[in-house]
């Protein structure tokens, strides 16, 4: 299922841009369903944004597409392999950036992006270490090699964690809420980062995120997620005009003080 070969940016091995399908999921944890019956599909060398109300179920499907959780019905395959299987994770590179950043705190920020090429024997030292530093250098951290993740700001570390998913070389890059705790400049630096990998290398990407202009700035195509239902799939411009009332609320919300919840607050 192959399409588009490209170089990747670090080696210039050729590589292909991979799909996913995601094809009537259901996943409950006990008897909470958190997805239900969702099916949508990203294109090789797409650039797919979700967006959704805290705990609507969107890390929840980001972690079924890299294999960490099994679907209760229905399936997702990337590339048209299953991506529950262990042999789907060998064959596909994939990338997720963790909402948390999900870092070793024992090993220095080096030692995080280093440790993925090291344990796949991709390279020798010192290419290793030319492609981690430039990684480091594309996201501005060229100064905290050496540190420890517990050393860094929220922002940093989120930034660490996305050059880690470039060590890795992906074609596909999921990327949970990767501007949440940075400031405009670096959002946009990232914004440029996940269009670059579409535009040059074709990497396909999946970002989960709530920002608005990330959004609609470099999306294909926007799915909106809603208790645990897919309930708006459309590219940004169909999204600037939401006909569903609750999207239209989801992305234009109004702020009310007068509201009853407020109450309380008032002395
Ligand atoms: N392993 C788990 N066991 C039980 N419930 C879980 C588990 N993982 C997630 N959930 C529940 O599934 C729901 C969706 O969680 P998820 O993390 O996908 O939300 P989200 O859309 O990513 O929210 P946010 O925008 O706040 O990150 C939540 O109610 C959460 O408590
Ligand atoms: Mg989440």
């Amino acid at each position: 299922m192959t399409c588009h070969p490209t170089r990747n940016p670090f080696t210039h091995s050729e590589t292909a841009a991979v799909g996913v399908a995601v094809e009537g999921l259901s996943k409950s944890f006990g008897h909470f369903e958190v997805l239900k019956n969702v099916t949508f599909s990203v294109k090789p060398g797409e650039i797919f944004v979700l967006m959704g109300p805290s705990g609507s179920g969107k890390s929840v499907l980001l972690k079924h597409i890299v294999g960490l959780e099994r679907p209760t019905a229905g399936r997702v395959t990337v590339d048209g392999r299953d991506a529950a299987a262990e042999s789907t994770r060998e064959q596909v590179r994939m990338a997720l950036v963790f909402q948390s950043g999900a870092l070793f705190n024992s090993l220095s920020v080096y030692d995080n992006l280093a440790l993925y090429p090291r344990e796949h024997r991709i390279a020798n030292e010192a290419a290793i270490r030319e492609k981690v530093m430039r990684a480091l250098q594309i996201l501005s951290l060229e100064g905290t090699a050496n540190k420890a993740p517990s050393e860094l700001s929220g922002g940093m570390k989120k930034r660490v964690a996305i050059a880690r998913g470039l060590v890795m070389e992906p074609q596909l890059m999921l990327y949970d809420e990767p501007t949440s705790e940075l400031d405009p400049v670096m959002s946009a630096t990232i914004a440029e980062i996940i269009a670059t990998l579409k535009e040059e290398y074709h990497v396909t990407s999946i970002v989960v995120s709530h920002d608005r202009e990330l959004a609609l700035g470099i999306a294909d195509r926007v799915g909106i997620l809603m208790g645990g239902e897919l309930v708006s799939l459309g590219t940004p411009a169909e999204l600037r005009t939401p006909r569903d009332p609750r999207v239209a609320e989801f992305l234009n919300p109004k702020i009310d003080l007068k509201h009853p919840r407020f109450k309380k607050l008032e002395t």
